[in-house]
């Protein structure tokens, strides 16, 4: 295994550097009257002049370089300093750009995005990119923080043992495509205004989905990519990110690997080709931090440093996170490799979205965004919203909800976890809420350990054991945390880590002899194996808690004891932990082939699942009616009835699938659809309408192109406890 020495040196160089706070040159009285400050002109025009100001040095000169995350100041005209790069996965986050240090002390930290997006609420997507954004100017106008976020994470969640999978929405494009086109424009924009209110950034451009794993690692790694796949796989979420009449960011970030031999920061195919010009993206690409290094070296792809530069810049790449550009730039233009052409139009596209951050403005745009907009009891209330609203009952024998008023033995490595809901890339929380205290807002809780995440270390069994004769109702926390799971860091088993499996049976054991009922909560981004767990009738009820955020713990017990029904569906599926040995990480087809079953609920064909794709129930039940079918019009309404004794949210999920099962490129099935309803009432119901689309019915042939499908399609309504009501649409 190979580590990055580009990433490794970078995050040292840049961990010293601090936000600097930007105050606009059109402030100064020297540039008072310039056409660059003139807001009556064009932004075009404003940049152009601004461009036509800025010397030959001031572009290119060794060691400082305004293609670069660390920006340079611009001291003839009254230009800071300006760090590209902040962060805001989930809450305004650590990073060069961002410090806690300060007047702000703590950002509200959301859930991590694969927890959020089991709730299918669009309407929450929005609201939390509102929230981050209104939290992030705010530390903006105190020199906190920048105004360019890299986020979202877009990459399909294509296997369990991808590190980063926690920060996806999960292993569904259409999903994945909808979050952005929800989360996005919230980040970016507010009405009444054309300024971007932050700069979000479509990442990591493209098919990247894999830290290190054998011989490999992100920074060498080749993708190797087949056009369906590109297809329906991994371009979908791209372009409704930034495709301008989509979600139409300001940026994009281009991946560590190669895809198909070309690294993706030098790949001109998929950077000026398909995003801007296809897709019509108008925006910033910044690199991965590092990879323009991995361009050059381990890709080995262009053979000098001032190729290097030119490949990347003449894909259409602009600014370098990291010191390659800033180290070589010089030298590439006086040896003729580089045209200024090309730095002048990377530059361009640079200042550009400073101008639409209204950086160069006399006066600050969001001027009333002030640091009283964060923690807000809104923020907090939203924080734990989210955390409700993705909540995933996978099993419930009856056992929940809770009696109020039980005493609770809380066992497992997860009980007193805080920061560890909070997955990664985060800030500093105003608070964290862990399941023990969660849980103590409501009885008599005993808490042991047991074990930890992650060790062989079993002298805790005895103590956990005992807990189990004094108390009415066992509560299990077990999963992984960043140990297990993270960025530079994927997995080679799904299994759960260290002695958990160990102490789970003993806890187990104990608790069948005392006849007393076992809840467990799995706590961790991407999926563990549960198949031990889904069918013991010795574990009564099955959470997955996800990375949940700030009030985890709340929303958690909320759902055990009942005063809410969970309603969230997964967003990628549960293998048993056999998945790995019958597929080969480093294949990135979708399809099975020769070296695996096939990949996500989509394409799987293998049949080690625990838990479905869009599993998850509540307390309530539900049935569906199919009423008004109109087999031409391709459109449906479905009666969902809440056939239960409580009020409960719900999610319905449409599937397609074609009948015929022999054309191979088809996927199994295919989300189309989705609809949340919030409170349907105890035997009370709502109706879904649905109207679907000629294209929906369809699938990608091999060379990516898209082929309109024929006959009977299925449609699959689907209620997440393993019922599904079919409606069939006649294509001919
Ligand atoms: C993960 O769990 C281990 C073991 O319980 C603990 O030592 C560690 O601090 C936790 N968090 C991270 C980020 O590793
Ligand atoms: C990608 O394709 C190349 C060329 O066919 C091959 O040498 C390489 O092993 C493949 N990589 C992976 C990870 O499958
Ligand atoms: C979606 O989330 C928003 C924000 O939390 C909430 O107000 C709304 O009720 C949710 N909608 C549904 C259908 O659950």
């Amino acid at each position: 295994m190979r580590f990055s020495t580009a990433a490794l040196v970078l995050a040292t160089a840049t961990s010293s550097a601090s936000a600097d706070s930007w105050s606009s040159p059109c402030t100064a009285t020297a540039n008072s009257g310039l056409p660059f400050c003139d807001s009556s002109l064009s932004m075009d025009d404003r940049v152009a002049d601004l461009l036509s100001r800025l010397s030959k040095e001031d572009k290119i000169t060794k060691g400082d370089s305004l293609l670069s995350n660390d920006g340079k100041a611009i001291d003839h005209l009254s230009m800071p300093q300006y760090q590209w790069w902040s962060e805001a996965l989930h809450g305004v986050a650590n990073s060069p750009g961002v410090d806690f240090d300060g007047e702000v002390t703590a950002a509200t930290s959301f859930p991590q995005p694969l927890h959020s997006s089991q709730s299918f609420n669009r309407t929450l997507f929005a609201a939390l990119g509102t929230a981050i954004s209104t939290e992030a100017r705010a530390m903006n106008s105190v020199g906190q923080s920048g105004l360019t976020y890299w986020t979202p994470n877009l990459n399909i969640f294509r296997d369990p043992r991808w590190g980063r999978g926690q920060e996806t929405p999960g292993e569904d494009p259409f999903l994945t495509s909808e979050y952005v086109e929800a989360y996005v424009p919230a980040l970016e924009h507010e009405e009444g205004t054309d300024f971007l209110k932050i700069s979000a950034c479509c990442k990591h451009y493209a098919a990247y989905s894999l830290e290190a794993y054998d011989d490999v690692d992100r920074h060498s790694f080749s993708a190797n990519v087949t056009d369906v796949d590109f297809a329906d796989t991994y371009l979908p979420a791209f372009q409704a990110c930034a495709a301008e009449d989509r979600a139409a960011a300001s940026s994009m970030m281009c991946s560590y690997n190669a895809i198909n031999g070309v690294p993706s920061c030098a790949n001109g195919d998929i950077l000026k080709k398909k995003a801007r010009e296809e897709w019509g993206f108008d925006g910033y690409i910044t690199s991965d931090c590092g990879a323009v290094d991995d361009v050059y070296s381990p890709h080995d792809y262009s053979p000098t440093p001032s190729e290097t530069i030119r490949d990347v810049l003449e894909a259409t790449m602009d600014s370098d996170c990291g010191g390659f550009i800033t180290a070589h730039m010089e030298d590439a233009v006086n040896d003729g490799t580089v045209s200024m052409d090309l730095v002048d139009s990377a530059l361009t596209n640079l200042l550009k979205v400073q101008f639409r951050l209204g950086m160069f403005e006399a006066e600050q745009p969001f001027a009333d965004i002030t640091v009283d907009s964060i923690d807000t009891d809104e923020h907090r209330q939203l924080a734990l919203e989210a955390s409700r609203q993705g909540m995933t009952l996978l099993k419930n024998d009856g056992v929940l909800p809770l009696q109020k008023g039980v005493s609770v033995g809380l066992l497992g490595p997860h009980a007193q976890s805080t920061e560890d809901l909070q997955g990664n890339y985060y800030g500093v929380a105003p608070f964290i809420v862990s399941p023990e205290a969660g849980l103590k807002e409501y009885g008599d809780v005993t808490t042991e350990q047991g074990c930890e995440i992650n060790s062989d270390d079993k002298s805790g069994f005895d103590a956990a054991v005992k807990v189990i004769a004094g108390v009415d109702v066992v509560v299990l926390a077990i999963g992984i945390n960043q140990s297990i799971e993270a960025e530079g860091l994927d997995r080679y088993s799904i299994s759960l880590p260290g002695v958990q499996k160990d102490m789970i049976e003993a806890v187990l054991a104990e608790a069948d002899a005392q006849k007393k009922q076992v809840v467990m909560v799995y706590v961790g981004g991407g999926a563990s194996c549960l198949g031990l767990y889904s069918g013991d009738d010795r574990v009564s009820a099955i959470v997955a808690a996800g990375y949940s955020g700030q009030s985890g713990g709340t929303a958690l017990a909320e759902a055990l004891y009942g005063d809410y029904s969970p309603a969230g569906r997964l967003t990628h599926t549960y293998h048993r932990g056999d998945y790995v040995d019958e597929t080969d990480f480093l294949d990135m087809n979708m399809r099975a082939d020769d070296r695996s079953k096939g990949r996500t609920y989509r394409f799987y064909r293998g049949d080690a699942v625990v838990y479905e794709f869009g599993s998850g129930f509540g307390y309530a039940s539900f049935g569906y009616e199919a009423q008004n079918l109109d087999a031409n019009g391709l459109s449906v309404d479905i009666e969902i009835k809440n056939e239960g004794n409580v009020d409960s949210d719900h999610t319905i999920l449409a599937f397609v699938k074609s009948q015929d099962e022999t054309v191979v490129l088809n996927p199994v099935k295919s989300l189309k659809a989705f609809q949340r309803f919030a409170g349907i009432k105890a035997g009370g119901s709502q109706v879904a309408t649905f109207q679907f689309q000629k294209e929906d019915f369809g699938a990608f042939g091999e060379n990516g192109e898209f082929v309109q499908g024929k006959g009977a399609w299925t449609v699959q309504f689907d209620k997440g406890d393993g019922d599904v009501v079919d409606v069939v649409f006649d294509l001919d």
